[in-house]
C-alpha cells in the first residue's frame, strides 16, 4: 500500500516545520493534515493494542499535553509505505535510532519520541480512518478492503 498515517506528538510540535520538510524530502506527500487536541479517551482507543502494557496510561496522557499534527501520507509509486516511513522515523527509542532519522533528530527518549508512524498496511488503514474522513483525505475503502484514492 502506498499510504500511511503519521502523528507529530505534542513534545515535538515546536519542530513541525523541519519535520514536514524532512517528510517531503523523504519522498512522502501529504494528502491531508490537521492539528488537533486529542482527548484521553481518543488516545486510549487509538493505542488500544497497548492497553495491558505498564506504560499505557502515562504514554496516553503524554499525547494529550498539547495539540498534535495528524497526517495522511502518500508515496507516489510507493510500496510498503508504512514500513518505508518507519525507516525514516527510526527506532522506537531515539537512543537506538540511526543518525538522520526523525526520532534521532527530534526525539528525546522513549517517552518523548516525537512522531508516530503506522506499523503495517492494516494499521495504516485503521489509523487513517480513525482520524480522517473520506472527504478529508480523498480516500475510500474499496470493496476489496483497500484504500482507494477518490480523485
Ligand atoms: P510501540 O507501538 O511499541 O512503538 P512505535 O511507536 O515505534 O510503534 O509503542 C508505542 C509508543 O509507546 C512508543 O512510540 C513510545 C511508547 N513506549 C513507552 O513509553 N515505553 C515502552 O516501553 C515502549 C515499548 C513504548
Ligand atoms: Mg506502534
Amino acid at each position: 500500500m502506498n499510504l500511511t498515517f503519521s502523528l507529530i506528538k505534542p513534545s515535538a510540535m515546536n519542530h513541525c516545520e523541519e519535520i514536514l520538510m524532512a517528510i517531503k524530502t523523504g519522498g512522502f506527500s501529504i494528502l491531508a493534515m490537521k492539528s488537533q487536541n486529542l482527548t484521553l479517551s481518543q488516545v486510549k482507543k487509538f493505542y488500544k493494542e497497548h492497553a495491558e502494557r505498564s506504560f499505557f496510561e502515562p504514554m496516553c496522557e503524554r499525547l494529550t499535553l498539547g495539540p498534535v499534527l495528524l497526517m495522511a501520507l502518500y508515496e507516489q509509486n510507493g510500496k510498503d509505505t508504512p514500513l518505508q516511513f518507519r525507516a525514516l522515523l527510526g527506532a522506537t527509542n531515539p537512543k537506538d535510532a540511526a543518525p538522520g532519522t526523525l526520532r534521532k533528530r527530534f526525539g528525546i527518549d522513549l517517552d518523548f519520541n516525537a512522531i508516530h508512524g503506522s506499523d503495517s498496511d492494516i494499521s495504516a488503514i485503521r489509523e487513517l480512518s480513525f482520524f480522517f474522513s473520506g472527504m478529508e483525505t480523498g480516500l475510500i475503502l474499496s470493496n476489496s478492503h483497500e484504500l482507494e484514492l477518490l480523485y
